[in-house]
């Protein structure tokens, strides 16, 4: 059994052959954190009971004057009666205090894994793949009840954790705090990594050592951002790519969150994430439940790249759904870069033609085909075709293309109204705003209140019919602002600050419905690029658009970074015009397609205007994609060398049974008189042999991972090659 109680003991062993967790009732009464890691056989008690008070420590239990929480390593502590650590949660009660008293009360123990209401979460397809423990605490005073869950996966070194909270009593309290998940490691001589960055510079990865007090990253933009992932790591010291022990957090939720470590005086880290709470209370009345999203730990003793395996793995065949989740993804070209605003019919006819005879599947309509759209200054809400731009509308467009066999897709920002807009103007109280404050704008828009059911109505309402109105394959859901004023018109002064979360779950709720409705579209989200690139908004759409970066250099680190825990098949990538749009460079067409071909491949640029040179080498990149697109989007991912370290990059991709892989190397700018380099390869089996690029020659796989593949002497910048590795009998 997965997992165990151990009823003398009071001990619940949560493991998979591979990974334990082990929590401890201490005294009967409040869970204790035992260890997490590397699969152990067996519990020491002795160790938790190691936990005394200190000097200035209060102490709870006239029995046992040394026991206090002040330094018990807890599952989901609380603040108030003795521990002074930060809490995992905060509760207001009707009298207005902060102090509750969570013990035991009972347990559950079940195979499989239940959704979370209203939420996106990982899931299961059969109940063997997974099993679950719910801890139930009791506040008599309160009358509130607290479900701690647990999920460990049989067969992925991963374990998911929420918590929910049930008012069973008399009296409403309120929620001040409620993290998803809680850890107190027994040491901080760690590591913590995590992933920052900004508009067009995503996911970059920062690692420093852990310091004494509080380390935390976190959003309040009601969206999970561009500037921190949701996300959060802590490795053993020593940990790369390939060795060293990591312990990943990811929140599954696309909104404020927060995610800390709190190193105390006894060495003891605290880890947590959850919804921010900061600018967040939720009102529980008698007979309410209240459920966090749900956090995804992954422990590795492989690395890093063991971590991102796991995640890719997890988020790829359990987070993602929808007919797409198995499938690779149609070669697109979208026209934002090629036309921004000033397009019409003929202008897009002409790129889809070129596309097409190059090799492109889908052809993707950007902003700006609706209301009077012709900049960014008008028209988000009305949701009708310009038929100044697109005479015969989005069916004769979709017509055109579909008759070339190639796919239709559109854009669409459906959060957002501008003030100039007949929705606004119908609707001037739907937009997220605080009565008598002004409304600030952001690239000219307000964000629509999606915390009221009315406007969620009309959203799914007016975008089924958009989806209806033309044979649409693809849609991209943009989002192109953070949320400022955030208060709801709908919503009483007590309930104010739920705003944003019931926004989340308004989102959510929508792109149940609408992904129920349109079952086989192929959707990607992006908030100006990568500002929602999260696990939650990849539970309704498989893929993201990255980043507005479209530099191949840049983008190396933006998906180098990304590839931290999110697999390639969910990155959308494209090949752009130089000089690039974002940062000018030039680099040259051959790396900018190597980059984008290590995702999911696209286009966005005038493709009609290139040379006749430059679409030959297109349609080569683009045969050459079709035959390695398999391993992109379902191998697993080595990175072997970081854009981060240095001039080069390199990134492979294994298929599952070893027998062929492709590997990137990209380097930036050239060194004169460059050492001979040896790039040594991962993932492949040690005996077998293999060709690379078909040549007569073979190597053994340990020739390959040990020695290396030897690399042409590079006199470029902007140089990349592709090898891709084939088993031979
Ligand atoms: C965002 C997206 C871009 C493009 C524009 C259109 O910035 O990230 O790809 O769709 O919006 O306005």
């Amino acid at each position: 059994m997965p997992i165990e109680w151990n009823e003398k003991e009071k001990v619940f062993h949560l493991s998979n052959g591979r990974v334990s967790y082990i929590i401890q009732l201490v005294l009967g009464k409040y869970p204790a954190h035992l260890y997490w890691g590397r699969q152990v056989k067996t519990r020491q008690s002795s160790s938790i009971l190691a936990f005394k008070g200190r000097a200035f420590s209060p102490t709870t239990e006239p029995k046992d004057p040394k026991f206090s929480l002040d330094t018990l390593p807890q599952e989901y502590p609380a603040y108030g009666n003795g521990d002074f650590r930060s809490p995992a949660y905060q509760l207001r009660s009707a009298d207005g205090s902060t102090i509750t008293e969570f013990v035991y009360n009972s347990h559950e123990i079940f195979q499989g894994k239940r959704p979370l209401k209203g939420l996106p979460a990982a899931y299961i397809e059969d109940d063997s793949e997974a099993d679950t423990l719910i801890i139930t605490l009791v506040d008599s005073l309160l009358g509130v009840g607290m479900n701690l869950h647990y999920t460990i996966y049989r067969d992925l070194d991963v374990i998911t954790r929420s918590v929910s909270f049930e008012h069973l009593g008399s009296r409403e309290v309120e929620l001040h705090k409620c993290m998803s998940m809680s850890v107190d490691f027994h040491q901080a001589d760690w590591d913590w990594l995590h992933l920052h960055g900004t508009w067009s510079r995503e996911r970059h990865i920062e690692r420093s050592s852990l310091h004494h007090g509080i380390q935390t990253i976190s959003s309040a933009r009601g969206a999970s951002s561009h500037q921190h992932n949701p996300f959060i790591a802590l490795l053993s010291r020593n940990t790369d790519e390939e060795y060293g022990d990591v312990y990943g957090v990811s929140l599954v939720y696309s909104g404020n969150f927060q995610a800390a470590i709190e190193v105390d005086s006894f060495q003891t880290t605290r880890l947590s994430i959850g919804i921010n709470p900061f600018d967040f209370t939720w009102l529980l009345k008698p007979g309410e439940t209240f459920q966090t999203p749900e956090a995804i730990m992954v422990y590795s003793s492989d690395g890093l790249g063991g971590m991102s395996r796991t995640y890719h793995k997890l988020l790829r065949t359990r987070v993602c759904r929808g007919v797409y989740r198995d499938k690779t993804r149609p070669i697109l070209i979208n026209n934002w870069e090629a036309t921004y605003f000033d397009f019409n019919e003929k202008k897009l006819k002409k790129i889809a033609d070129a596309g097409n005879e190059l090799g492109i599947e889908l052809f993707v309509l950007d902003d700006g085909w609706f209301g009077r759209r012709d900049n960014d200054k008008s028209s988000l809400g009305d949701w009708v075709v310009n038929r100044k731009k697109l005479p015969n509308g989005l069916a004769g467009l979709a017509d055109y293309i579909g008759k070339k066999r190639m796919q239709f897709g559109l854009w669409v920002e459906p959060e957002m109204v501008s003030p100039d807009s007949e929705l606004y103007r119908r609707h001037p109280d739907w937009c997220l705003h605080v009565p008598g404050r002004r409304r600030t704008p952001s690239r000219n828009q307000l964000v629509l209140d999606l915390s009221r059911k009315e406007v969620c109505d009309y959203l799914i309402d007016t975008l089924s019919k958009v989806f209806k109105s033309a044979p649409i394959s693809y849609v991209k859901w943009d989002m192109n602002r953070n949320m400022t004023e955030i208060g709801s018109a709908a919503l009483p002064p007590e309930r104010q600050r739920e705003t944003v979360h019931r926004y989340m779950l308004g989102l959510y709720w929508i792109l149940e419905k609408l992904t129920e409705r349109f079952p086989t579209i192929l959707y990607e989200s992006c908030s100006g690029g990568g500002g929602r690139f999260d696990p939650g908004m990849l539970y309704y759409m498989p893929q993201t658009w990255t980043s507005d970066d479209t530099d191949a250099v840049e983008r190396l680190k933006i998906q180098y970074g990304t590839s931290l825990i999110y697999p390639a098949i969910t990155m959308g990538a494209h090949v752009s015009d130089v000089p690039n749009h974002q940062v000018g460079r030039t680099t040259p067409l051959l790396m900018r397609c190597h980059v984008a071909m290590a995702a999911n491949l696209g286009f966005e640029l005038n493709i009609d205007k290139l040379s006749e040179d430059d679409k030959t080498l297109v349609a080569a990149q683009i045969q050459q994609y079709h035959q390695i697109k398999d391993l992109v989007c379902f191998g697993d991912q080595f990175r072997l060398l970081s854009p981060f370290a240095g001039m080069d990059t390199a990134w492979m991709y294994v298929s599952p049974k070893q027998e062929r892989a492709v590997v990137f190397y990209y380097k930036t700018l050239a060194t004169p008189n460059p050492p001979f380099f040896r790039l040594k390869l991962r993932g492949l089996k040690r005996e077998a042999m293999y060709k690379v690029n078909n040549d007569d020659k073979v190597f053994f796989g340990d020739e390959l991972m040990q020695i290396g593949l030897t690399l042409p002497l590079i006199k470029k910048d902007y140089s990349s090659h592709l090898y891709q590795i084939e088993k031979v009998n």
